[in-house]
């Protein structure tokens, strides 16, 4: 099965795509960590993708693409993927269904998470990470119990370097303008299922699974 999250920055992405990661053993594939994680390795692709990350601009479609169909094309990824900001545009989109359709594979599901954007702000300017292990923390909903240090892990938290208010507002104007068309695109191959982003993590989490053919924990309160 392959399922692609969609939604704006801060709409919760990673998080969900972390705990549907365990829950369906499905890999959870970011293209926004592949990108940190080149970075950190200093590689060539990893300082390409900085200089758009740091303005909030997207990196361009074909150095995208041919990162994300290198890391799908490796064994783990055989029995399908969550796709966590990819694809962000109809380029991307296409490409992503012809590589799947060389492996007999198409995208089983799309899941819009859907949050309003003073909400977004509010996330991404609370957003903590943890540089060893990755959980991520919030300022306003959810901080760790000792600021600055991971809850799991003891490891530092930091805030991304594209996460201060003038970057994060100039990341969702180019959201609305080159990823929302892709609503409109998914929407009209019946692939899409839309999700309130804004309740509870771990409600939307069951909403999530149920949409996918999972039983949730808390399927009871969703009513
Ligand atoms: P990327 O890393 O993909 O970032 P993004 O899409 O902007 O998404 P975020 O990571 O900001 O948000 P999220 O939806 O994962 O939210 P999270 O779960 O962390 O991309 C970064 C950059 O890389 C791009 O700007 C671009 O330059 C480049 N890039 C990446 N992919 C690309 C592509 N395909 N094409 C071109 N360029 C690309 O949650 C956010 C916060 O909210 C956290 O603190 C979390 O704890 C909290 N939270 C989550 N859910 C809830 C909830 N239900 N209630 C309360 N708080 C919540």
């Amino acid at each position: 099965m392959d399922i692609i999250l969609l939604g704006a920055p801060g709409a919760g992405k990673g998080t969900q795509a972390k705990v549907l990661e365990e829950r369906s053993g499905l890999v959870h594939v970011a293209s926004g960590d592949l990108f940190r994680a080149a970075l950190r390795q200093g590689t060539e692709l990893g300082m390409l993708a900085k200089s758009y990350m740091d303005r909030g601009e997207l990196v361009p479609d074909e150095v995208v693409i041919r990162m994300i169909v290198e890391r799908i094309s490796r064994p783990d990824c055989r029995m399908g993927v969550i796709f966590d900001g990819f694809p962000r545009t109809l380029e991307q989109a296409e490409a992503l269904e012809q590589e799947l359709q060389h492996h007999d594979r198409r995208i089983d599901r799309v899941i819009y998470l859907k949050v309003p954007e003073q909400v977004l702000l509010r996330r991404i300017a609370g957003r903590q990470t943890c540089k060893t292990c990755g959980a991520t923390y919030n300022i306003y909903y959810f901080p760790s119990k000792r600021p600055d240090i991971c809850d799991l892990c003891r490891g530092k938290l930091y805030q991304r370097n594209d996460d201060n208010l003038e970057t994060a507002r100039h990341r969702l104007e180019v959201y609305f303008s080159q990823t929302m068309p892709l609503i409109e695109y998914y929407t009209q191959q019946n692939s899409m299922v839309e999700v309130d982003g804004q309740r509870e993590i771990s409600l939307v989490t069951d909403i999530m699974l149920q949409s996918i053919g999972i039983n949730g924990d808390n399927a009871e309160k969703q009513v």
